[in-house]
């Protein structure tokens, strides 16, 4: 498999940066054999409308089918295992004096990399919470309901994920934000660059004069403003990265 062309103004780049910020999607886990959302054909949200699936008023209206399909997607992501891309992540916050390592993924596969302080900006699926209370809940009594109750409140428990139309978490958004705008290198890597407030994270860091690079095999809304596009897998580009740039 030929090397990816790292351009040699951008290895110094990253040798010489004090703070790295990184902002991961669905993308950096494709690699695991976890589906994006929009890739056609195999994308979630090509299979399944997000309407009928992931918003708070699909909950009320059908909340074990919801439930359901979220238990079947924790299970596909339980079966998956963190791949290069990840990995090279883990690597990389040991050489960089600062990073920042942002994702919209629910998967929990950088933490199962070994990442830590991960700013989870839409929740994760191994975590349930409390429908009306919003508290997160580890424990509850299994009666055969599903979904099942909060041992609290008694209302129904669902995912802690972001779901359409609700607000990202205050201190996560506030934290991916402060390390956009005061970072020198912002990574924008496997993420269509579509859904905000996330896809805003980018330009922000480039306005407060960071160069951005993005990987992503093909081309999205970021890419033309990009200072580097690098077009292939995080899976193949981000070894070779940190080969390239501290080893
Ligand atoms: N390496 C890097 N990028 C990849 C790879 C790979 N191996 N495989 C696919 N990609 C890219 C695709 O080209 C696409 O641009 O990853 C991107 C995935 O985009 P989406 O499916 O839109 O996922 P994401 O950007 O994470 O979605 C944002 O939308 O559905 C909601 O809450 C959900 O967090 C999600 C948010």
């Amino acid at each position: 498999m030929s090397m990816i062309n790292l351009p040699l103004d951008l290895i110094t780049l990253l040798r010489t940066a004090k703070h790295v910020a990184v902002m991961t999607g669905a993308g950096i886990s494709a690699e695991s054999g976890i589906p994006t959302f929009r890739e056609a054909q195999t994308g979630l949200w090509a299979r399944y409308d997000p309407q009928e699936l992931a918003t708070p008023q699909a909950f009320v209206k059908n909340p074990r089918l919801v439930w359901e399909w979220y238990a079947w997607r924790r299970e596909l992501v339980s079966a998956a295992q963190p791949n290069a891309g990840h990995l090279a992540l883990v690597e990389m916050a040991q050489y960089v004096p600062h990073f920042t390592l942002i994702t919209q993924n629910v998967d929990g596969l950088h933490q199962l990399a070994g990442s830590t302080d991960v700013i989870e900006l839409h929740g994760n699926l191994h975590r349930t919470k409390c429908f009306r209370e919003e508290t997160v809940i580890d424990e509850w009594v299994d009666t055969g309901e599903v979904p099942p109750r909060c041992p609290r409140c008694g209302d129904r428990l669902r995912p802690d994920v972001v779901w359409f139309g609700e607000a990202l978490p205050r201190a996560a958004l506030q934290a991916a934000s402060d390390a956009a705008m005061t970072c020198e290198v912002f990574f924008s890597i496997g993420t269509s660059a579509l859904v905000e407030p996330a896809a805003s994270l980018a330009r922000m860091a480039m306005h407060h004069g960071a160069k951005v690079i993005e990987i992503n095999p093909v081309a999205t809304p970021l890419t033309s403003m990009a200072t580097y596009a690098l077009q292939a897998p995080a899976g193949r580009v981000l070894p070779e990265l940190v080969r390239a740039v501290w080893l």
